[in-house]
């Protein structure tokens, strides 16, 4: 039987739906899919090759902020679920790792843009950075999309959908958690919290498209269509932080989704 806490938890379905996404068969087409071609590898290899390293991340620092931030210490679902969300992220990195081995391509060991986030996450406390996560995740969303469009490979393109699922419900997972922490704040501390964050998402998404702009026009994205899905994207995002805020506890949208959504 469930203890009283974790019944209580708004965590609880995510623990529910972590569980049940990882039990879930995800085939890919690993044996039937042809090579990328010599064009598409030269347009997406070095932007798989960075979101593979972008997606790895152990979690340490974060369960360590988690697990003594106010709002979550006497959570039981909350860690639980948190632990479950960073093995999603390891095992996308795991899928396009595996990916680029079958492609001959080489797994980076560092990168700049990584370097930096990486930092900025160690330096900062927990809404700083589950902010600076979001924003990578939010902008993963339209980058996959284009992957999946710019290319003719069954397996890149199944990997991709994968990915976007997962997407999807981790943006909700995290304007989750984000709402909560901002709750206790008063209305100009949570206008200012949203700038910063506005900040940091523009100035990703600049970046972003700097970097990546090639797998996107392949995809005949131009950059007026790029900025207005990311900036939709975010938008939606905020949405959901600022219901969670603003609400009672288990409000739909910060619900996950159902697996087959
Ligand atoms: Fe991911
Ligand atoms: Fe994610």
């Amino acid at each position: 039987m469930r203890s009283p806490a974790l019944r209580a938890s708004p965590y609880e379905p995510w623990h529910q739906h972590f569980l049940r996404n990882r039990g879930a068969a995800h085939a890919f087409p690993w044996l039937e899919s042809p090579r990328l071609t010599a064009r598409e590898r030269r347009l997406v290899a070095c932007s798989i090759q960075q979101f593979q390293l972008g997606e790895w991340a152990r979690g340490r620092g974060l369960m360590r902020r988690a697990s003594t931030h106010s709002a979550f210490a006497a959570d039981l679902a909350f860690l639980p679920a948190l632990q479950l969300f960073v093995a999603e992220e390891q095992e996308h990195s795991g899928i396009l790792g595996r990916f680029l081995d079958r492609e001959q391509i080489p797994r980076l060991q560092t990168h700049w843009i990584d370097g930096v986030f990486r930092r900025l996450r160690k330096l900062a406390g927990l809404e700083v950075c589950a902010m600076v996560l979001v924003t990578a995740e939010t902008l993963a969303i339209p980058f996959y999309q284009a992957l999946r469009d710019a290319t003719h490979s069954p397996l890149l393109r199944a990997i991709c959908v994968r990915i976007l699922c997962d997407e999807a419900a981790h943006l909700r997972f995290q304007a989750q958690t984000l709402g909560l922490m901002r709750r206790s704040l008063s209305r100009p501390a949570r206008a200012v919290r949203a700038f910063a964050h506005s900040v940091l998402f523009h100035t990703t998404t600049l970046l972003l498209w700097q970097q990546h702009q090639r797998v996107f026009r392949a995809a005949a994205w131009t950059f007026h269509r790029f900025w207005n899905e990311a900036r939709r994207e975010f938008a939606l995002l905020e949405r959901h932080i600022t219901q969670v805020t603003a609400q009672q506890p288990f409000l739909d949208s910060a619900r996950p989704p159902r697996l087959a959504d």
